[in-house]
């Protein structure tokens, strides 16, 4: 086994990732008390959140260079320090914490890692964006059963887990997406109404086919977007603020307009953000729920159609979830399995 591992690392701001991070060779370190130490399998791509982290525009996270990157990764466990229980050597490990992800190998407290099933793909998109979809239509959205609930970015990591959910609360669900093969996707995950917004107007057609309103928006892209759920949602609706993909500077667009006051009180809607990083208490149970629904066939994972290997694929990750091509979660596949521990891969 080496004893040195590669990682991905900020080492200066700059317009996009790719010009920004480097790969660097570290020595592989034995994990301290309450440690573990993950040999990584596999990472997903926030393509979104990696390139604001690049240009030093997300708000909500301060950093400073050099710093390791990438969020969630999956892996097998390879040692074990002093006074950790519940994880065994050759057990499937996940990690959501930012500066965990994009590394071929993580030695870190014990509880930034989650022990899950397998050592596959699926558990990857289950324990990281599954649980931010589920969190984010259940303890934000506040969902019930049968309402009406129209989803942005419908198709990609996020968007169409959350179709599935909110179609299991029997929901009438609303996929808002770019392109007519992103539209027969969600047709084919049973949304009810699919507006390519390349082709139609948001904010039309849901003042002509739903005048009662939207009961959950959930809207990660912002603008015109973010404007056409508002002013379309439904007594008591819930707008969940989940990302604002189309700020990608970091400079919010500066819009002049009423103020949302109109908007939100005659109706008593609310506009809620969803942070899946303050929201830890509710990861656990969201887990299982997830995995349990995977297991018995109720939800599917697509993920994007192009492959990606290596922390070298990471940089090829990003620019494709950039291109706005990308359907389903983007992953890269670090490493094979190299036969440590009982790993059931897909
Ligand atoms: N708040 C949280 O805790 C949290 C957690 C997870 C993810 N998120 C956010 O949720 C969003 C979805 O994440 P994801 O990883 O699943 O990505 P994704 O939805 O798989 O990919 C991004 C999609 O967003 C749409 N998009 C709209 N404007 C875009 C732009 N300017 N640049 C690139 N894409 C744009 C594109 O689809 P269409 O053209 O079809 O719209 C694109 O395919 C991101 O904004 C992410 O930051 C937030």
């Amino acid at each position: 086994m080496s004893d040195t591992y590669r990682a991905i690392r900020l080492e200066r701001f700059a317009p996009s990732f790719r010009e920004g991070a480097d790969i660097v060779t570290l020595p592989i370190t034995a994990p301290g008390p309450g440690e573990i130490r993950v040999r990584n399998l596999w990472c997903g791509i926030n393509g979104i959140f990696d390139t604001q982290i690049a240009r030093n525009a997300v708000d909500y996270v301060s950093v400073a260079v050099p710093t390791f990157t990438g969020v969630e990764a999956l892996g097998i466990v390879e040692a074990i320090g002093t006074g950790v229980s519940g994880f065994a050597v050759g057990d499937a490990a996940a990690t959501v914490r930012f500066r965990g992800g994009y590394r071929e190998a993580n030695t870190g407290p014990a509880e930034d890692f989650a022990k899950v099933p397998f050592a596959s793909r699926e558990c990857l998109a289950l324990a990281s964006t599954g649980v931010s979809a589920l969190v984010a239509l259940e303890h934000i959205g506040a969902v019930q059963d049968g309402e009406t609930v129209a989803i942005s970015a419908a198709a990609g990591g996020l968007g169409h887990l959350l179709v599935q959910l909110a179609k299991l609360r029997g929901c009438h669900v609303i996929a808002v997406c770019g392109g007519p093969v992103k539209a027969a996707f969600m047709r084919s995950l049973g949304a009810d109404r699919v507006i390519d917004y390349k082709a139609e107007n948001v904010g039309s057609v849901l003042a002509a086919e739903y005048p009662r309103g939207l009961d959950v928006a959930i809207d990660t892209v912002s603008g015109s977007i973010f404007d056409a759920f508002l002013a379309n949602m439904a007594r008591h609706g819930r707008l969940v603020v989940g990302g604002a993909a189309q700020d990608l500077e970091g400079k919010p667009e500066i819009v002049t307009g009423p103020r949302i006051v109109h908007a939100i009180y005659y109706k008593g809607v609310s506009v809620r953000g969803f942070m899946n990083g303050l929201l830890t208490e509710h990861w656990p149970a969201a887990r299982e729920k997830l995995f349990q629904l995977h297991e018995s066939g109720r939800i599917a994972i697509t993920f994007d159609a192009v492959e990606f290997v290596g922390l070298e694929g990471v940089y090829d990750g990003i620019d494709r979830l950039l291109s706005g091509q990308s359907m389903g979660k983007v992953v890269v596949r670090i490493a094979q399995d190299d036969g440590i521990g009982g790993v059931n891969d897909e």
